[in-house]
C-alpha cells in the first residue's frame, strides 16, 4: 500500500503536565487530545494508517481499528517510535507526530510531506523568539547562543521509510537517544528540509498550554 503511515508516540506520562491521566488522554475541547490527532490524520486521503504507541498499562483499554492501531510504547519517546516503526511495514513515507500537538493543520502536514518526497526528510521549524543561553549545571549562564542560527522543531516530521529505519537503527546501535527524528537524521548525514512551522502548533507541556489550545480549537 502506498500512502503515508503516521506514528503518533503517545506513551509518555506527562510529568510536567501532571493530572490523573497522561495529558494526551485528557479531554480537550470535547474529546481526548489523542483523538483530535488520530481523527485529523484519518480523515486525510494521504494517510494509509495511524500507529499509536501507548503505555503498556493502557494498551488493553484501547480499541484498534483497520486504520488506527495501538501498540505498546517504550521507555522513551524514541523507543516508542521504534516500536511503532516495527508495525509500519508497507509505507513509502512515514510521519512521526507527537500526541501532545493536537493543533497541527493538514496544510502543514502536506507541506512537510511534499518536502520529504523531494528531500527524503523534512520537518516544520519556527524561529526562536526568546534569547537562548547554554547553561552551567550550577544554574548560571554559560553562553548566549546566536538566535539567528536557531530553530524550534515541531512535528509532524516526515521521512522516506528507509531513511527513518536507518536513522533509528543507527541511533539504537550507537546508544544515542534523540528527542526528534529530524535531528538524528541530520546528525547521521541526511539532508533534512525545514518548512515554515506554525506558531499555533504548540506542544501541550504544562497546564497553562491547555487553555491556549482550547481557545484555538473553539
Ligand atoms: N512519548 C512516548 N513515549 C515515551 C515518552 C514520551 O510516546 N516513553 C510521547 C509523549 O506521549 C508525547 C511525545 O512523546 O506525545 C512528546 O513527549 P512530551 O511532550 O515530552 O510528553 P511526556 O514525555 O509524556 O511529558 P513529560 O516530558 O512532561 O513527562
Ligand atoms: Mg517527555
Amino acid at each position: 500500500m502506498s500512502g503515508v503511515v503516521v506514528i503518533v508516540p503517545a506513551a509518555g506520562t506527562g510529568s510536567r503536565f501532571g493530572g490523573a491521566l497522561p495529558k494526551q488522554f485528557q479531554t480537550l475541547a470535547g474529546k481526548p487530545m489523542i483523538q483530535h490527532v488520530t481523527e485529523r490524520f484519518m480523515h486525510d486521503a494521504l494517510v494509509s494508517r495511524v500507529i499509536v504507541p501507548v503505555a503498556d498499562v493502557l494498551l488493553a483499554k484501547m480499541k484498534s481499528s483497520d486504520r488506527v492501531r495501538f501498540v505498546a510504547g517504550g521507555e522513551t519517546r524514541m523507543q516508542s517510535v521504534i516500536r511503532g516503526l516495527a508495525e509500519a511495514d508497507d509505507a513509502e513515507l512515514i510521519a512521526v507526530h507527537d500526541a501532545a500537538r493536537p493543533l497541527f493543520s493538514i496544510e502543514l502536514f502536506h507541506a512537510v510531506v511534499d518536502a520529504a518526497r523531494e528531500f527524503g526528510a523534512a520537518l516544520p521549524v519556527i524561529p526562536v523568539a526568546d534569547t537562548i543561553h547554554r547553561m552551567n549545571t550550577d544554574g548560571t549562564v554559560a553562553q548566549t547562543l546566536d538566535r539567528s542560527m536557531l530553530g524550534a522543531a515541531q512535528t509532524p516530521q516526515v521521512f522516506r521509510a528507509q531513511i527513518l529505519r536507518d536513522v533509528l537503527a543507527r541511533a539504537q546501535r550507537e546508544g544515542i537517544e534523540g528527542t526528534d527524528e529530524a535531528g538524528l537524521a541530520a546528525r547521521f548525514g541526511y539532508r533534512v528540509r525545514a518548512v515554515t512551522g506554525d506558531p499555533r502548533n504548540l506542544k501541550i507541556t504544562i497546564p497553562e498550554d491547555f487553555a491556549i489550545a482550547e481557545s484555538y480549537l473553539a
